[in-house]
């Protein structure tokens, strides 16, 4: 097993410049167009999760749980495991600590680069309507025998990716598992298991302009209408799968859409809403998933929108701040930020409907909303010297954006975890 080495400056280990550096600087420009574009935006609805094939995952009694293959949309018990509050926990908490897990890429070790706190480590999350188990290795490396996990999306699902082989790490000895990258996949497997867990970078989920894993161009992106296979043709033969899409959507402008092929001399590319292109996104991934997976056998998943913590302004902080120097969580149990995250929320709900395969909707959104304490913020590698400008201004390079491992992640994969161990019929 290979641990990512921090000299090299990449996460999968080439010594080119980081994708990170570009997100990175993507996100800047991200969270001001999205207060622009949140200006422009008054949404008022309310939206009810009322999809009965994407029911929360049941509280059933730890031995009325099945293995996979499970049956989805049957009647649930009524609790939604996303709806509830942080508890503050230093008992139980974290689940693994950052100096054993050699896969954190170093844009996610806050403590190493430096974080004086470790708050955002102990807070474990407790569902209104009942309790969520923690994470058990053996259980998730017992169901996943034999299998192939894969997590499919940007650098947010490689966050929570990276989480998981954290928390399985250590019940696997070290000749016993191994972390490779070929290209956009990244694999993790857990040998005496026949196991793999799998990420896959394809940050639209169709074939676009981003899709190098190392570099990818951040400006001017554009997306290929109806290319899902170009990236697809890597996740046949999954059996559980975790799509997001989310952030390099939110440009704030219209979105370039490709019609034919990236090789046309000529590109016939259109200009469409966010709303639209995003919705175009969503209806490829429900085709995807219907032709290429078997209900009765593989899950199907999609992470909700992980939110940034761009403007204090929002939270009634210090007009000028971020989440830089943030140590503590929301309280406010209807926070919800900026506003345009109902509206992806309105077509993801409203495409996931029409589908005939039940995908499991993971709405990790509020929960993630109230922990602006939970982001790497200044305390990750730096892939340029800072100025003396930022030096000056921590707030002007802190990442909004990720969050440091362990910490956030690591629950997002216990309510992940709890969907897919699901009450016997
Ligand atoms: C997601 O959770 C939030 C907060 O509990 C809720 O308001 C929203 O309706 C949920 N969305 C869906 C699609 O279930
Ligand atoms: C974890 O799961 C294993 C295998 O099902 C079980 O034997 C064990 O008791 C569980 N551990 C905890 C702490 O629940
Ligand atoms: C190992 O897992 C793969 C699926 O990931 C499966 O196709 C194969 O049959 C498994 N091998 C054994 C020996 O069970
Ligand atoms: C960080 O926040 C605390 C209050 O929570 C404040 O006293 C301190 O000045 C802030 N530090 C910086 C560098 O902004």
């Amino acid at each position: 097993m290979k641990p990512f080495s921090s000299s090299t400056s990449t996460f999968i280990g080439k010594p080119r410049l980081s994708p990170y550096f570009f997100t990175f600087l993507a996100f800047i420009l991200l969270s001001f167009f999205l207060y622009v574009q949140d200006l422009r935006r008054i949404i008022g609805h309310h939206y009810h999760l009322d999809i009965t094939v994407n029911p929360p995952p049941s509280a059933a009694a730890e031995d009325g749980y099945t293995k996979l293959p499970v049956s989805i949309g049957e009647e649930e018990n009524g609790c939604d495991i996303f709806s509830g509050r942080w508890v503050w926990d230093p008992v139980n908490r974290p689940l693994y600590k950052e100096p054993e897990c050699p896969y954190i890429q170093p844009q996610l070790t806050c403590q190493e680069h430096g974080r004086p706190d470790r708050d955002y480590q102990f807070w474990r999350w407790e569902p209104h309507g009942c309790s969520l188990p923690s994470f058990n290795a053996s259980l998730m490396l017992e169901t996943l025998r034999n299998k192939r996990m894969m997590f499919v999306g940007d650098s947010l699902n490689r966050g929570q990716f990276v989480s998981m082989a954290c928390l399985l790490h250590s019940v696997i000895p070290k000749h016993a598992k191994s972390m490779e990258t070929f290209g956009s996949l990244t694999v993790f497997t857990a040998k005496d298991y026949n196991a793999t867990i799998e990420f896959y970078w394809a940050p639209f989920l169709l074939e676009s302009n981003a899709d190098e894993a190392v570099i990818h161009r951040i400006s001017d992106r554009v997306v290929r209408k109806g290319s899902i296979n170009k990236h697809g043709k890597n996740w046949k033969g999954v059996d559980i799968i975790v799509f997001n899409t989310y952030l390099w959507w939110m440009t704030g402008v219209d979105f370039k859409i490709l019609h034919g092929s990236f090789d046309d001399e000529v590109k016939d590319i259109v200009e469409v809403s966010t709303e639209n292109a995003y919705r175009m996104a969503m209806k490829s991934m429900v085709r995807w998933v219907k032709d290429n997976m078997d209900p009765k056998k593989t899950r199907v998943f999609f992470n909700g929108m992980s939110p940034s913590h761009q403007k204090n302004i929002e939270w009634g902080g210090d007009p000028n701040g971020n989440c830089y120097n943030q140590t503590k969580i929301i309280e406010d149990p209807n926070y919800w930020g900026s506003d345009c995250k109902k509206s992806v929320m309105k077509i993801i709900v409203d495409v996931f409907k029409k589908s005939e395969f039940p995908i499991t909707f993971l709405n990790i959104t509020q929960l993630s909303l109230y922990r602006k304490d939970a982001h790497t913020s200044i305390y990750k590698k730096q892939w340029s010297p800072l100025t003396s400008e930022q030096i000056a201004n921590p707030s002007s390079y802190a990442d909004c954006t990720h969050w440091c491992l362990p910490g956030l992640q690591d629950t997002w994969n216990e309510l992940f975890t709890k969907g897919i161990f699901t009450k016997k019929a």
